[in-house]
């Protein structure tokens, strides 16, 4: 297997509104983050993935771009940018860019021509369909409710938007749409960013005709799924981009692939570097999916999360590269969905779910706040959401009759992406040390003892252990090229797999219970030695008793 820095790298995402305030509007921003530089190098990371910066009229929180090349205002300007961008070269930490070309905010200048008439020349930039039977062109739901058209009476058509209808979809078919995305990325390469996550990548190319999906029976909306996820032209668009743009840079890229399967992951991220570096799979969130989605308090069952990781851990090996994450800005805060939030456990189940984690064969990404164990937010009303997803979700569930308020409620709690973007805790100062004026999303309350300062200060912290990780993986191959092999795979409670490379071998075991738990392991460890440990005092022996939550790493 080739070595490359991307698989030996660890990826840090910033969500910049919620990162750090530099100046008092409550609104995190890039001088914010420019002052924070310090902290990631401490912590050991590699390369930071930086959540949207571009100008936005934030619909979704920058997701919805209006300028590929501005920075939107409240976040600073271009010169912000170029001095955060070379202060963390300096550090030895690469940048790599959130690229958001699925859909454009409505507010593009592209998307202000197009909708002008239907001869304008930026009309084809987007999918413009006209209705039918006199209504929508198709059945199909947007992400964010309701449908995905949106009629357009300037020229008496609908326009698609699988996200809000303010993020209408480009129109990948069109060559100068693919010209003009590669141009901007070149021009962000050039300027010296170092690579680029890609924002539901995945489904930039839809089945012509855009058949009707289908549509449960209670369901409002059909699926656009099987026209759109890893749609007829995806892997073409994605070769002519790395012939076009990356293949001239050395960059790092990781395709966000919802519906992804390993079958197609072999060809989004081959070894042979055809198209991407890797992609973030969604198998593993959506095993606590249920009848309304993500929508209820499921609990994810361990034999199911390990056959999942299983399969891609084995089904990747030797043909590409995975990614490893548990959270991201999209997603719950992991203690409080996998392991265990309560004050006597939050610290021990935290680092047990990064040793799973980060001991598996992949490039890991940690969200802003893991490293600190972050936890679910406490959210007492509606008002206090910021994200369109879940106020939008509220809204047609409740409405609707689905699912009474009370229990969408906890479903929210439990689920909803603003428990993710709660401003990053700092410190226990008032706002958590993240700005001095009235955060534009409450903070978790947790902040006056779930902190950085306190943590930084802590010998056996979280963020310590976080650290202890980043730099085991520098210093041994085989957490970076062993092959993975899951053993117990039945288990309800344990975790245990091993990584080989050459003459070195790992056994990981990961007690994902509250409870103890007798254990035999194989002979061949018994004399092994504890690379690393969530409990001070562990012992290797034949037969093993992992207390609750506990975490071993053995070399043999
Ligand atoms: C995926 C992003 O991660 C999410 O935050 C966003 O809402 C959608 N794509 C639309 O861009």
């Amino acid at each position: 297997m080739e070595r490359k820095w991307w698989k030996e790298s660890v990826v840090y995402q910033i969500y910049p509104r919620s990162f750090m305030d530099s100046n008092g509007d409550g609104i995190g921003d890039i001088k914010g983050i420019t002052s924070k530089l310090d902290y990631l190098k401490e912590l050991g990371i590699d390369v930071i993935w930086l959540s949207p910066v571009y100008q936005s009229p934030n619909d979704d929180n920058g997701y919805d771009i209006s300028d590929y090349q501005a920075i939107m205002q409240e976040f600073g300007n271009m010169e912000d940018f170029d001095e955060m961008l070379a202060a963390a070269h300096e550090r030895g930490i690469k940048i790599m860019m959130d690229l958001v070309v699925n859909h454009t905010s409505d507010e593009h200048r592209w998307f202000v021509e197009s909708r002008k008439s239907k001869n304008n020349p930026y009309r084809d930039y987007y999918i413009w369909r006209d209705a039918k039977d006199g209504r929508e062109p198709n059945n199909w739901g947007s992400c964010f409710g309701g449908s995905a058209w949106q009629y357009d009476e300037t020229t008496d058509m609908y326009f698609l938007h699988l996200f809000s209808k303010k993020q209408p979809d480009l129109n990948w078919d069109n060559k100068v749409v693919r010209r003009e995305v590669f141009d901007m990325m070149t021009w962000w390469l050039e300027k010296g960013v170092d690579g680029f996550r890609m924002d539901v990548i995945s489904m930039i190319s839809k089945v012509p005709g855009l058949p009707d999906g289908p549509k449960d029976k209670d369901a409002l909306y059909g699926d656009f799924g099987p026209s759109v996820i890893n749609g007829p032209h995806v892997h073409d668009y994605l070769k002519e981009m790395r012939k076009e743009v990356l293949s001239k840079f050395d960059t790092i890229t990781v395709g966000e692939t919802s519906g992804v399967t390993v079958e197609e992951a072999v060809k989004y991220a081959a070894d042979d570097e055809s198209e991407l570096n890797m992609v973030f799979q969604f198998e593993q969130n959506d095993l606590d999916g249920g009848e309304h989605g993500k929508w209820n308090l499921n609990k994810i069952y361990l034999p199911d999360l390990k056959a999942v990781l299983n399969r891609w851990q084995t089904y990747l090996e030797g043909k590409a590269w995975n990614s490893l994450y548990w959270s991201n800005h999209d997603q719950p805060r992991i203690v409080s969905r996998l392991g265990n939030d309560t004050e006597a456990y939050r610290e021990l189940s935290a680092k047990m779910l990064a040793t799973c984690l980060h001991m598996m064969k992949g490039t890991p990404y940690i969200y802003q706040g893991e490293e600190l164990g972050m936890t679910n937010v406490p959210f007492a009303s509606m008002d206090e959401f910021r994200d369109i997803e879940s106020i939008n979700a509220y809204r047609e569930y409740t409405e609707n009759g689905i699912i009474a308020p009370e229990d969408m409620m906890k479903y929210l709690n439990y689920k909803s992406r603003d428990n993710a973007r709660t401003p990053m805790q700092w410190s226990d100062e008032e706002n958590g040390g993240f700005t001095k004026g009235t955060p534009w999303i409450k903070i978790n309350s947790n902040y006056t003892t779930i902190n950085a300062k306190e943590q930084m200060e802590r010998e056996d912290s979280v963020f310590h252990y976080y650290q202890q990780l980043i730099s085991l993986r520098k210093k041994e191959p085989v957490i970076v090229y062993g092959t993975f092999a899951l053993l117990m795979p039945e288990d309800e409670d344990i975790f245990m797999y091993t990584r080989t490379y050459e003459q070195e071998k790992l056994l990981v075991i990961c007690n994902f219970s509250q409870k103890e738990r007798e254990l035999e392991i194989p002979e061949e460890w018994e004399r092994g030695t504890i690379l690393l440990g969530n409990y001070k005092d562990a012992a290797v022996g034949r037969k093993m008793c992992l207390r609750d939550y506990e975490a071993i790493v053995i070399k043999k």
